[in-house]
């Protein structure tokens, strides 16, 4: 495998990402690591990643200096690339201008590194520091405008450093770049898999487990649902995993997770049936956060007491994905909705955590699940919030309004479905506006409430834009709902993007 050492970039856990998607095993490590760490897990080559630091500045991430004589190829990128011209004898200054954005690279010499990619190609250049003096040993490879030391190597050493970052699209060959650097200079066959991925973590998990227990809250989206099957694999009936129906799933829900991963992948689930508990809380509340904090918290008793019945579990695992590492990990952000993770961490409990998805993106999970086997119901199930339908019934909270998003809901996803649009849209439901307006329906007159339906295309839920679904696709799922759900007379369609709306109503 080739290992990345972080340096703090946005971008790093990219690095290792193309790095698999070229068929090479690649994973990220604290650029505190030493030489003989790095013997000890014995990569075919090393990757120091791009970072915010200047390496001038008091506490910047350093390297040991050692690493540089393990005769592996290493690819220095942006900071990284700072940080071996600087501590292999090169200088490094701020340069006058911070330089962001694409640019012209130039190759002015033949490269194992740029090998069938352009002599003119573009790269995306985003840093203060620049490299003013390579170390010796080393010549330059390709200029930009802005910098005479774009790419830089030591042929010999099989040292190679780039200012600018090949793992983000805008530079159009970077994958190319990587993949030479994986493949020809560090000799990686390229025919890693998700399958050896499964081999791998269940060679992990079952080191690390030995014949404990472990504890999982499944709350039946895909994260959650792919480490219980990859754990199940890994250590069968030693695992134990808890599963509240608080009763804001979706129509269906709970016995499709019992059914699917009790039944045909067989977990051994313990399902707690907490509708009545959580609606005996929230029942009249109309507060957004308010209902969030009731949900979390209820949800850490709940789980807290079922655990607490279990004897002897030393584990719990988690799906947490890479992402979740990068979101809970940046305190700048400002609250707008708190994101309660149902099915997460109860703060005071003592155990170790397992977590084997905190590596991958969602679309490795979704591959992950499918390698394991499991339906594209659950792989491809679309984000459902934490608190569920509970933040789709606008105003007071009532087990009536929340039947007409629960069944709304339904046939959305069936008509949805029926039009094969399912993975062109990213997110698709109903909301209970607590609007109530006058309509006919026969003779009768009517006053009833109206529904929204919200679908969006987006690629991470950060932002997103209103799906330009069909008309006559709205049309069957508007009659369908005012015509078999009880108390709805009205049928809205949400047109507004994020921002300034959220995905959510709340
Ligand atoms: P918003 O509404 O903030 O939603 O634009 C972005 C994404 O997050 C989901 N969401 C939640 N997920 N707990 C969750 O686990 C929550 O309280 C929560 N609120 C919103 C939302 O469905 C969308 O995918």
């Amino acid at each position: 495998k080739i290992i990345v050492l972080d340096y703090g970039s946005q971008y790093n856990q990219l690095i290792a990402r193309r790095i698999r998607e070229i068929g090479v095993f690649s994973e990220l490590m604290s650029h505190k690591v030493t030489a003989n760490q790095i013997r000890e897990i014995n990569p075919i080559g090393i990757i120091l990643s791009g970072g915010p630091n200047s390496v001038y500045d008091e506490g910047s991430f350093d390297i040991d200096p050692e690493i540089f004589e393990l005769g592996l190829p290493i690819l220095g990128i942006c900071y990284g690339m700072q940080l071996m011209s600087y501590k292999l004898g090169g200088m490094v200054e701020a340069a006058e201008e911070r330089e962001y954005g694409v640019a012209p690279l130039e190759l002015k010499a033949d490269s194992a590194l740029f090998a069938n990619t352009p002599e003119v190609q573009d790269v995306l250049m985003s840093h203060g520091d620049r490299v003013t003096a390579i170390p010796e040993g080393f010549h330059v490879v390709a200029t930009s405008p802005n910098s005479p030391f774009a790419a830089v190597e030591n042929t010999q050493r099989r040292f190679y450093g780039i200012q600018f970052h090949p793992e983000v699209r805008h530079s159009v060959h970077g994958t190319d770049l990587l993949r030479n650097f994986a493949l020809n200079i560090c000799g990686a066959k390229g025919n890693w898999s998700m399958e050896n991925f499964i081999e791998m973590q269940i060679k992990e998990i079952r080191e690390k487990v030995g014949d404990k227990k472990v504890l999982l809250g499944l709350s039946g989206g895909v994260d959650s649902s792919v480490v219980g099957v990859l754990l199940q694999r890994a250590i069968g009936d030693q695992l134990t995993s808890i599963f509240v129906d608080h009763g804001f799933l979706r129509k269906g829900e709970a016995d499709q997770v019992m059914e699917t991963l009790g039944g045909k992948f067989g977990l051994n689930i313990i399902k707690v049936d907490a509708q009545k508990r959580f609606m005996d809380k929230l029942v009249g509340l109309s507060d957004p956060e308010t209902k969030r904090k009731i949900i979390g918290n209820e949800f850490v008793y709940v789980f807290d007491d079922e655990a607490n019945k279990l004897e002897g579990v030393d584990f719990l695992a988690q799906g947490t994905l890479y992402t979740d590492v990068i979101e809970s990990g940046t305190d700048t952000a400002q609250t707008i909705k708190s994101h309660h993770n149902v099915g997460g961490l109860p703060e005071d409990m003592q155990f170790q955590l397992i977590e084997p998805l905190n590596t991958l993106f969602k679309d490795e999970v979704r591959a992950l699940g499918t390698e394991l086997g499991m339906p594209d119901e659950i792989v491809w199930r679309q984000p459902f919030p934490g608190p569920g339908l509970a933040i789709r019934v606008l105003g007071d909270l009532s087990e009536e309004k929340l039947e007409t998003v629960r069944e709304s809901d339904a046939i959305l996803r069936e008509e949805i479905a029926a039009a094969g649009l399912e993975r062109d849209v990213w997110q698709y439901f109903t909301v209970n506006t607590d609007v109530k307006s006058v309509g006919v329906m026969g003779d009768q007159r009517t006053y009833d409430y109206t529904i929204a339906i919200r679908a969006i295309t987006s690629i991470d839920g950060m932002t997103a834009d209103f799906a330009q679904l069909p008309w006559d696709i709205l049309q069957k799922i508007s009659k369908r709902i005012v015509n078999e759900v009880d108390h709805v007379n009205r049928i809205v369609y949400d047109i507004t993007s994020k921002p300034p709306a959220t995905v959510e109503w709340q």
